[in-house]
Order: structure tokens, then C-alpha cells, then sequence
């Protein structure tokens, strides 16, 4: 149990985590590009998350949603460069994505031959703004982050995002956190988030055990970056921009509604420097276990797709 292990922090500019399974994580934090006092921010231990990947609990049914670009998905910093009216999910000539279903995850993943590992995943994100879905219990839930693994490599992953909650009278919360599956998981107390901000990840791992989490809240002026070390080795083969129907101690929670989620400017760079967006990478369409299909996602252009709630 991950609450046993921590051993010591020392409160100054900068602060030092360590536990005993030697994850170890130092952290600043920045506020309109000025060092803030450490004080201000709080790691708080979490259980972890399960965010891998599961498959999809049944066999696609036939009915499945086409991948059409919604045509009333448009966000406005995009308005004016989508030339297709809708009927396609790229407007700009490539090939429409593979899909792939997913029991807990909604967006794009996309793999890498393992002879040039990631070193680094990318994106802008919007916070999901969250609306009850009916017939559903509350509160409920939606996480959008980004990580490297967790696809492939099953037994790992290394994320950092943002996750909103609404409760039974419509209220939202969001905080941000990070992890390292299957060790650490904390939240971000000092880092102010709403739904909607718009967030930025950045996540280096240029070795298997150790990495560099730089996220902020654009809106908000607001960046936290970890360095993180001897953390549980990598394969580095798959980044992912996603969504997600997360897990809790108690099972996987309800699943919110939410406004549209715009990854913007995703990438990953490989250790020989080969950078990469959408090109190929899976589109994954979130499944729930009684077989329907929650969440869509489709890609806008080389480096931008949208996430909904169906
Ligand atoms: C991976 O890269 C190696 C070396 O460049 C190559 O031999 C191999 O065919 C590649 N594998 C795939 C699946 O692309
Ligand atoms: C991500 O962070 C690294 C340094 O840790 C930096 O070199 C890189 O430019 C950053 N990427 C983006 C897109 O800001
Ligand atoms: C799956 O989604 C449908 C449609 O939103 C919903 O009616 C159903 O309750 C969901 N099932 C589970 C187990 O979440």
C-alpha cells in the first residue's frame, strides 16, 4: 500500500518526496512565470487509479456509431480552417484513424516501434465540464490526461491530468494529479483548476525509471513541474491523449457527460528525435460494460482531435 511508504517531506522552495520503493519526486512550482512559495502546494497521496487501459468488456455490436466528424464540434480556435461540412473526421486528406473500443478509455493512443522509445508526450487539453447523466448514480466522474504507456506496456504508466467531478445537484469540482501506475498517485491541491481551463502536460522520460512532468493551467497562470526518479520501468512505446472512465478502490465510478474535450497540439518526440502526432495512432471510443458507447473521439487534423460524451 502506497500509504505506508512515505517516509519524508521537507517543506521549502522546493520539496522532496520520497518512499521507501525508492520513487523518489522533487517539485517547483511557477505562478505568471515567477517561483511560488511550496507552501501553497500540497501532494496528497492517493490511491491508485487503475488508469491502464482495459479492453472493452463485450464484442463491438453492429450498430456502432459511424466516426463522423460531428459537424456542430467546432472549436472556435479552429473555426474557418475545417472546409468539410462534416461526413468526415479529416479535412485535411489522411486517412481516417483505426478505432479501437476501450472499457475505460476515450481519445487517441499512439504506438511506437520500441527500436526509438518516447521520450516525450504532449498536448493542450480542456478540463471536462461535466453534466449528470441520467440514470446514472451520483457523483460522476470524467479524467482527461496524458502518459506514456499504460496501452502495451500493461504493468506501467506514467500520466499527469485533470479530473472533474459533479455531484447530485449539479455542482463541479476539478483537481489535478499525477501518477506513476502502478506506484505513486498524488493530487495537486495548490494547482487551481476549473472545468474548462485550458491545461498543458508535458511529460519527458528519457530514461525507463526516471521523468519530468511539467503541467499547467493556461488560463490560470499556473505551472507545477516534477522531477521524478527510480520510478517502475517504462516501455516508452505508447502515448496517449484520453478521457477516461477511471477506476476507484470501488470499481469503476459513473461516468459523467461532458462538453467537448479538444486535445490541441498533441505529440510525442522519440530518443532520436522523431516527432509525432495523430498519424496512425488509434482513435478509441469508450465502451461501458452493458455495450454502449459513452464517448467518441475524432481526429480534426495532424495534430488536434475532440473528444465527446454520447
Ligand atoms: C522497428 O525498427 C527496426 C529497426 O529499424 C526494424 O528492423 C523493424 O522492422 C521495425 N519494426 C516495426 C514493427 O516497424
Ligand atoms: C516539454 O518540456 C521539455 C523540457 O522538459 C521542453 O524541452 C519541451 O520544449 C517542452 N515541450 C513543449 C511542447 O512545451
Ligand atoms: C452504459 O451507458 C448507457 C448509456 O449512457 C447507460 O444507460 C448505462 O447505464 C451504462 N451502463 C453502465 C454499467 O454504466
Amino acid at each position: 500500500m502506497w500509504c505506508f511508504f512515505v517516509r519524508s517531506f521537507i517543506v521549502s522552495l522546493v520539496m522532496v518526496w520520497s518512499v521507501v520503493a525508492e520513487l523518489s519526486f522533487v517539485a517547483t512550482a511557477e505562478r505568471e512565470g515567477k517561483m511560488v512559495d511550496m507552501s501553497s502546494l500540497e501532494f496528497v497521496p492517493m490511491p491508485p487509479m487503475r488508469h491502464r487501459r482495459h479492453g472493452p468488456p463485450s464484442q463491438p455490436s453492429d450498430d456502432f456509431p459511424s466516426d463522423d466528424f460531428p459537424s456542430d464540434l467546432v472549436d472556435p480556435r479552429h473555426k474557418g480552417r475545417r472546409n468539410d461540412g462534416g461526413g468526415s473526421n479529416s479535412n485535411d486528406g489522411y486517412n481516417p484513424n483505426p478505432i479501437s473500443y476501450s472499457g475505460n478509455w476515450c481519445g487517441a493512443s499512439q504506438h511506437v516501434n520500441s527500436s526509438d522509445q518516447i521520450s516525450n508526450a504532449f498536448a493542450y487539453f480542456t478540463t471536462p465540464d461535466l453534466k449528470l447523466r441520467d440514470g446514472m448514480s451520483a457523483p460522476q466522474f470524467a479524467a482527461a490526461w496524458v502518459g506514456i504507456d499504460g496501452a502495451s506496456c500493461r504493468s506501467v504508466l506514467l500520466q499527469a491530468g485533470v479530473t472533474t467531478v459533479v455531484n447530485s445537484n449539479g455542482g463541479q469540482s476539478a483537481w489535478a494529479w499525477w501518477e506513476w501506475y502502478p506506484e505513486a498517485a498524488y493530487s495537486i491541491s495548490g494547482l487551481p483548476v476549473k472545468p474548462g481551463d485550458w491545461m498543458s502536460v508535458n511529460i519527458t522520460a528519457s530514461s525507463p525509471k526516471s521523468g519530468k512532468i511539467i503541467i499547467a493551467n493556461l488560463q490560470r497562470g499556473y505551472s507545477v513541474t516534477l522531477s521524478i526518479s527510480n520510478g517502475p520501468a517504462l516501455c516508452r512505446v505508447d502515448a496517449e491523449w484520453i478521457v477516461e472512465d477511471f477506476y476507484d478502490g470501488g470499481g469503476q465510478v459513473p461516468f459523467a457527460s461532458f462538453s467537448d474535450v479538444w486535445f490541441e497540439e498533441t505529440s510525442l518526440t522519440t530518443d532520436r528525435g522523431r516527432k509525432m502526432g495523430l498519424d496512425g495512432a488509434a482513435i478509441v471510443y469508450l465502451q461501458n460494460t452493458t455495450g454502449a458507447v459513452t464517448c467518441s473521439a475524432a481526429q480534426y487534423d495532424r495534430s488536434n482531435f475532440v473528444v465527446w460524451s454520447r
